[in-house]
């Protein structure tokens, strides 16, 4: 009821600009969401690709330590003698990549989590273990790829499975008695699991690339947008109210008057027109003074009668 009464007494201006502004305000939120999707699917990607690098790149030097330097330096180094130095490819890994500058970081992480790691730090947490879990049900999986939360932290993240391969590996995991003596005395026996067996899935890499930053940049972006987008739309709507104002509601408003004069027998003989009435409102005030031209004519012949 209150809103039928509140439609009868706006005039055209307030409902064609209430019209506006609802219909400018759905699509400028649709823009703003639309925006922030758009850049969150962008950060997302960006962090992917980053991922991606940085796991090729360490897989590449992985590769080249196995197949080039570890032969080479296990024919140098002494039998029964370990340095991890540089005689363990994940341990030359994680001190490289401890190396890398807290600044260039920004948030990034490499890691490669054990159930039973020889270095504490490489224990997997929660989330790190189900990845391994997920992979050990599925060992065709080859890698897994998300999201995840850390420390309340929004994080990209990217990981692959790490296998037993071999007699290699199991010589210095499975148990104390065989590892090299060196290796138990740097890292004691805490990291060694008897059951261990060629094949078995028990650690893996994980990339994290923090997205907290893009969502931020995201957000701000659409924020922006639908601030520019307002204002565009508040100057635009005061543009077309003054019109409105202008060029019909004032120049109806003055034929109108003029006409309920002319209906009461006043100022017959004035013309209707005047300069502000433009387009369709001239058309229709020309009609009118034609009218009221006639109905003079019509008034003459009567008292001339
Ligand atoms: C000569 C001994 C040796 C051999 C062979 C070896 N590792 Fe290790 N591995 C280590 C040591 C020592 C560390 C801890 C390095 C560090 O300081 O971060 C380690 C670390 C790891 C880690 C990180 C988690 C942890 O325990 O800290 C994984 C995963 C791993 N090794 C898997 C393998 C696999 C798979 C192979 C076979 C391809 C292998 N290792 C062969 C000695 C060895």
């Amino acid at each position: 009821m209150a809103l039928a009464n509140l439609q009868k007494t706006l005039g055209i201006r307030a409902k064609f600009i209430t019209m506006l502004a609802a219909l400018g305000m759905v699509a400028l939120l649709g823009i703003g969401y639309g925006a922030y999707t758009f850049s969150l699917r962008n950060a997302m990607h960006e962090a992917e690709t980053k991922a991606r690098i940085i796991d090729a790149y360490i897989k590449a030097s992985r590769a080249y330590f196995m197949s080039v330097q570890r032969p080479l330096i296990s024919e140098l180094v002494e039998k029964d003698r370990f340095y991890p130095e540089i005689m363990s490819g994940f341990g030359i890994t994680r001190r490289t990549v401890d190396m890398i500058d807290a600044e260039q970081l920004k948030g990034f992480q490499f890691r490669q989590v054990s159930t039973t790691p020889h270095h504490p730090p490489d224990k997997a947490d929660k989330f790190e273990q189900d990845l391994i879990n997920k992979f050990k049900a599925d060992p065709k999986k080859v890698e897994l790829v998300g999201t995840t939360l850390r420390n309340s932290e929004l994080y990209f993240y990217t990981s692959r499975p790490i296998r037993m391969e071999g007699k290699g590996c199991l010589q210095c995991h499975l148990d104390p008695a065989q590892a090299p003596k060196d290796l138990v005395e740097v890292y004691g026996t805490a990291g060694f699991d008897a059951k261990y067996k060629d094949g078995d899935i028990f650690a893996a890499y994980v990339v994290y690339v923090p997205l907290a930053p893009a969502v931020a940049a995201a957000k701000q972006q659409a924020l922006l947008l639908f601030a520019a987008g307002a204002t565009m739309m508040l100057l635009g709507l005061l543009f077309i109210y003054v019109f409105l104002d202008q060029r019909i509601v004032k120049p109806i408003m003055e034929l109108s008057s003029r006409t309920e004069e002319v209906s009461v027998g006043r100022n017959l003989d004035k013309s209707l027109m005047s300069s502000k009435m433009k387009d369709e409102v001239e058309t229709l005030a020309r009609s009118i003074d034609r009218l009221r031209i006639s109905l003079v004519k019509m008034l003459k012949r009567r008292k001339n009668e």
